[in-house]
């Protein structure tokens, strides 16, 4: 039985997308629904983990009896609450889809409409994953996600490193039935040590009972 491997861990898991402001009425965001965070969320409850989310805004309805929950907006605002958990957090796994960039200045105003064309200057946003992969402390595991579009493999092994992630999921926004709002998922994951896992394609949930079970292959040393 492997239903209370996780009992007196801690767990923190991003998930869903950020919303970066261009003016009061108007943001920058993307299509994540927060849905493979909730997953592997429920998966970890299940197996006896304490959980704490750190979510985006989504519409789906989380349960504050069975998880701690921090509701935030733009990517700042994640890190900052990430940032606060983080040091007590046995595993933690980066499910957010983040905005990378965010405008550089938040217009006070709703923006006129003007002129045929306008652009709005962008500057980059903190990389959460990044930072706290530097903070990681021995006996901490840092599971991270790579969403892509092209030479797949390569990016998210390159994420991995870059990131000092243990293992990372890797999906395809080109995938049918994978990636962005569906239930299903198909992910590879690969391992710092080389290990490597594929799910097929398949509901949410099993892909989050997957990246327990992977999880638990990580050699810590607690
Ligand atoms: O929410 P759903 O609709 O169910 O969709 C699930 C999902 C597609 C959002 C999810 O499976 C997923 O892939 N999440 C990560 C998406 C992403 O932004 O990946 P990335 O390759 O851009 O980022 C790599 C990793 O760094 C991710 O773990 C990400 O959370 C993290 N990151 C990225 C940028 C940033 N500024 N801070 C971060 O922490």
């Amino acid at each position: 039985g492997s239903k209370p491997d996780f009992k007196g861990k801690k767990v923190l898991i991003t998930l869903g997308p950020t919303q970066e402001a261009i003016d009061p009425v108007r943001y920058i965001s993307n299509h994540s629904s927060g849905k493979m965070g909730l997953a592997i969320a429920n998966a970890f409850r299940t197996c006896g983990a304490e959980v704490f989310l750190v979510s985006g805004p989504v519409s789906l309805p989380i349960d504050t009896g069975l998880f701690h929950l921090v509701k935030v907006k733009s990517a700042a605002e994640m890190y900052q609450a990430s940032k606060k958990l983080h040091g007590e957090m046995d595993v933690c796994v980066f499910a957010a889809a983040v905005a990378d960039y965010s405008p550089a200045v938040v217009a006070q105003e709703k923006i006129k409409k003007a002129d045929s064309e306008m652009s709005i200057l962008l500057k980059k946003n903190v990389d959460i994953a990044f930072e706290l992969g530097k903070a990681k402390r021995k006996g901490q595991i840092h599971v991270g996600f790579a969403l892509e579009t092209e030479n797949e493999e390569l990016n998210a092994k390159g994420k991995l490193d870059k990131k000092n992630f243990d293992l990372i999921v890797l999906n395809s926004a080109n995938e049918k039935g994978a990636g962005f709002q569906h239930d299903t998922n198909r992910v590879k994951i690969f391992h710092s040590d080389g290990r490597s896992a594929d799910s097929g394609l398949v509901s949410k949930n099993d892909v989050a009972v997957l990246i327990l079970e992977e999880i638990k292959k990580v050699p810590v040393w607690i």
